[in-house]
């Protein structure tokens, strides 16, 4: 039998590189970027010296992301050091799920190095980025994720994402040639970034009262892949959105933001968006829905998004790191009693993340797959 050729059902319309627009027409702003005012980012946020002082000194605290030192944890320290660091880090999950880590051992040079080659693929020609095309409907290679429809608002962003592992998910051919060398830093880059990955599953199981190698024992070989956002600077911020809100797919996020980038990352905390001031060398990592559905709730999967700077480009690159497409997951026993009924299905890994980059980005709507409807009870 002839294949049945495969037409994407798919229109998503003329989508505008960001980075040319910002380029070639800096003071316009086509429709399809402008959000409706409900989804705008409001100027508060938008200056975040002024908006991150909270003056009630009684929730001042809330405002300031925790910040985990990770040599306390790896290194051979006290033990005393290690359980007031492993017990930071679990207050960082279960009030924040989001912190930095600082001295996290990934190399600071290579940290540079990739940092700088991805400024240097994102300033090369569109003709060139576009020999690695993001086709609608998929989320590997150069160009803007999660669209479609025509009529869907674009982000202020254009990206390059790629499959790290397992291997067989690259596709090789999206890999960019230039900058020279580049395929080859991000690999390394990888690797001590899912070094870290690991590491942090381990402390996050112990701190949960779990054996150490409860997650990773569970995720297989774990899923990893990256995403590099170039978010140019835009000459009317409060109109557009860097990143639509939501949370991340993966067990665990790592993000990089690049030196000398101005503030965009804001999280969802208590109904306020913060912005996060990120602190030089430090990997910003936060919770993603694996773990909250495996915690049962108990850690959550903070909803965040990036806005756009009216002066600065701002480049970030996350790491995403989740469970094997094969593993079928639901809330583990240790979470669920009568105090705490079970808010999650079981599922299939792989289908969550089929739906999850098959959906708009829209703040923890994905999550609603795996859970259970609850009805009031009289
Ligand atoms: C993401 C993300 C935020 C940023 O890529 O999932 O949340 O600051 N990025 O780039
Ligand atoms: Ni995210």
């Amino acid at each position: 039998m002839a294949p049945i050729p495969i037409i994407s059902p798919i229109n998503v319309g003329h989508i505008d590189d960001v980075i040319e627009l910002s380029k070639t027409k800096p003071d316009t702003i086509p429709q399809r970027f402008v959000r409706d005012i409900t989804e705008r980012p409001t100027i508060a946020t938008l200056t975040p010296n002024k908006a991150h002082i909270i003056t009630t000194p009684a929730n001042n605290h809330h405002h300031h992301m925790p910040i985990i030192d990770f040599s306390n944890l790896s290194k051979h320290n006290t033990h005393e050091l290690f359980l007031h660091e492993l017990l930071n880090l679990a207050t960082a999950c279960k009030n924040w799920g989001f912190f930095q880590v600082v001295n996290h051992g990934v190399d600071l040079n290579l940290m540079e190095s990739i940092e700088k080659m991805s400024n240097e693929f994102f300033m090369l020609p569109l003709e060139e980025k576009q020999k690695y095309p993001m086709l609608p409907g998929t989320i590997q290679g150069y160009g803007q994720a999660f669209v479609f429809s025509e009529d869907q608002k674009l982000d202020w962003c254009n990206m390059l994402a790629l499959a790290i592992e397992p291997q067989h998910a690259r596709n090789p051919n999206l890999w960019p040639k230039k900058p020279e060398k580049f395929s080859e830093t991000l690999e390394e880059y990888s690797r001590e970034v899912r070094k870290l990955c690991e590491n942090l599953v381990k402390y996050i199981a112990i701190g949960l009262g779990l054996k150490e190698e409860a997650f990773d024992s569970m995720f297989g070989e774990a899923v990893q892949a990256i995403r590099i956002n170039y978010y140019p600077a835009c000459s009317r911020p409060e109109l557009v959105m860097g990143l639509s809100p939501h949370s991340d797919g993966s067990a665990l996020t790592v993000l990089q933001q690049a030196k000398g980038s101005p503030v965009g990352l804001q999280i969802l905390k208590d109904g306020i968006w913060i912005p996060v001031h990120t602190l030089p060398n430090a990997l910003v990592i936060n919770i993603g829905d694996t773990i909250e559905v495996l915690t049962n709730g108990k850690y959550k999967s903070v909803e965040h998004r990036a806005v756009a700077n009216e002066n600065k480009d701002r480049l970030s690159l996350v790491t995403f790191y989740a469970p094997s497409y094969e593993v079928e997951l639901g809330p583990m026993p240790e979470f669920v009693d009568a105090n705490h009924p079970c808010k999650f299905r079981r599922y299939n890994h792989g289908e969550y993340s089929k739906h999850y980059i098959t959906h708009r980005l829209q703040g923890k709507k994905a999550l609603d797959f795996a859970k259970i409807q609850t009805r009031n009870a009289f």
